[in-house]
C-alpha cells in the first residue's frame, strides 16, 4: 500500500453547517451569508453552506434555502449541503448545490438517534436520491460514527467497509469519514484510511474530525499520513451535533490550516484571511470558541524583546518560568 500523494491538501469549510447547527441562539441569515462570502475569498475548496433537515430538528439552519439561494458563489468554490432524505435532496437540488451531502451513521442506536431512521432505511432514501440526483450535483455520504459511537462505543472496520461499499454500489462519489464525538486515535485513524483507499483507490475521501478529546490534529496529521488529502474543519472550532451526547466542536480551520502551511503543504488557503473572520466568531456566536492560532498568534510571530523600548533591558527574563 502506498499512499503518500498529497501534494495539494483541500480544506473543505463546515463551520456554517457543523458549527451553527448546534449554536443555541439562532445566528441571523445575512451573517450567515456574509461568513460565507468572505469564505469563499480566503481560498477553502469548498463550503457546506447549510443543512436541508427538518427544522425541527435543526432550528438553527431553518434558513437554509434563504443562504444557500442568496451567497454570491466564487468560481472554483464547491458549495455542499447537508442532506438526510428525498425531501432534503429536493430542497437541495432546487437551489442548485453544487453537493449533496447525505448523512448517516455507522452505528444503528446514532442513527436513529439523529435522523429517525434505521441504517437500512437510510439507504433506502440513499438509493432514491442517487436516482434523483442523476448527475446533478457531485454525491457524497458523510459516515458519522466511523471511529466510535457515543452510545455503542467501538465501530468495527468491517462495518464501514460494509457501508462504504453499499455507498460505492449507490453510485456515491465521495465518502466522509467522520468521527462524531472525537473518540478516534491517530492509529486508528491510519488503520480506517488505508484500508478504505486501498479498496476504493477511485472513491473520494474526505476526513472529518471533532477535537472533544484533544486529538484532533493528530487525527488529521495520521489521516494525512495515510494519503488523504480532503479535509472538513470549522472556523474557530465550532461545532458538533446536537443527537451525540458529549459532542463538541471541529478540527479548527484556522489551526489546521497553520499546522499544515507549518508543514509546507500548498492548500491555497489564505491563513492571515481565515483569522480576520475567526476574530469576528465570539461576537457573532456570543461565546468565546476553542481555536488556538487566533489567541497566540502564527508560529511567525515575533514579539520585541521586552524592556528595550524604555533604554533599559530591566525585565528581560521576567516572562520566564
Ligand atoms: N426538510 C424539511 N422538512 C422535513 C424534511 C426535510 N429534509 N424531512 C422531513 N421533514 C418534515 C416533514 O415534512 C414533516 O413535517 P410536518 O410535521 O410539518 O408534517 C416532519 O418533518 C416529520 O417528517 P418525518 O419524515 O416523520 O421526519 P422525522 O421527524 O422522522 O425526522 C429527519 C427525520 C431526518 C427529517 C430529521 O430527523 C432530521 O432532519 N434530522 C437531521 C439531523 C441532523 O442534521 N443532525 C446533525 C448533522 S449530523
Ligand atoms: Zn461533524
Amino acid at each position: 500500500m502506498t499512499l503518500i500523494k498529497n501534494s495539494r491538501i483541500y480544506i473543505q469549510e463546515v463551520s456554517v453547517r457543523d458549527g451553527f447547527q448546534i449554536e443555541p441562539e439562532f445566528i441571523p441569515t445575512d451573517q450567515k451569508i456574509a461568513l460565507i462570502n468572505a469564505l469563499s475569498r480566503t481560498g477553502v475548496a469548498k463550503i457546506e453552506v447549510t443543512s436541508f433537515t427538518s427544522p425541527k430538528a435543526i432550528p438553527g439552519l431553518a434558513d437554509a434555502e434563504a443562504v444557500m439561494c442568496q451567497i454570491d458563489r466564487v468560481p472554483g468554490v464547491q458549495y455542499a449541503a447537508l442532506v438526510p432524505n428525498t425531501r432534503g435532496c429536493e430542497r437541495a437540488l432546487a437551489c442548485q448545490v453544487d453537493e449533496i451531502n447525505l448523512v448517516m451513521s455507522a452505528s444503528q442506536s446514532h442513527n436513529v438517534a439523529n435522523l429517525r431512521m434505521t441504517p437500512e432505511q437510510s439507504l433506502g432514501q440513499f438509493s432514491d436520491i442517487a436516482k434523483l440526483v442523476d448527475g446533478n450535483a457531485f454525491l457524497n455520504a458523510s459516515l458519522s460514527t466511523t471511529f466510535g459511537c457515543p452510545f455503542e462505543g467501538e465501530v468495527p472496520l468491517s462495518r464501514v467497509l460494509d457501508m462504504v461499499d453499499r455507498f460505492s454500489d449507490l453510485g456515491i462519489q465521495g465518502v466522509t469519514l467522520c468521527d462524531t464525538t472525537g473518540v478516534g486515535n491517530p492509529r486508528q485513524v491510519k488503520e480506517v484510511c488505508l484500508a478504505v483507499q486501498d479498496r476504493w483507490p477511485a472513491m473520494v475521501f474526505t476526513a472529518h474530525f471533532h477535537n472533544t478529546r484533544g486529538m484532533g490534529l493528530a487525527n488529521a496529521l495520521a489521516a494525512l499520513q495515510a494519503g488523504i488529502d480532503r479535509f472538513d474543519a470549522s472556523l474557530g472550532g465550532l461545532g458538533g451535533c446536537p443527537f451525540a451526547p458529549g459532542a463538541s466542536g471541529n478540527v479548527c480551520t484556522e489551526d489546521l490550516v497553520h499546522m499544515f502551511n507549518a508543514m509546507g503543504y500548498d492548500m491555497g488557503v489564505d491563513l492571515d484571511g481565515l483569522l480576520e473572520l475567526a476574530k469576528l466568531l465570539p461576537d457573532m456566536v456570543k461565546h468565546e470558541v476553542p481555536g488556538q492560532v487566533v489567541k497566540a498568534g502564527p508560529s511567525t510571530r515575533r514579539y520585541p524583546l521586552p524592556g528595550r523600548q524604555g533604554g533599559t533591558d530591566q525585565t528581560a527574563g521576567s516572562f520566564c518560568s
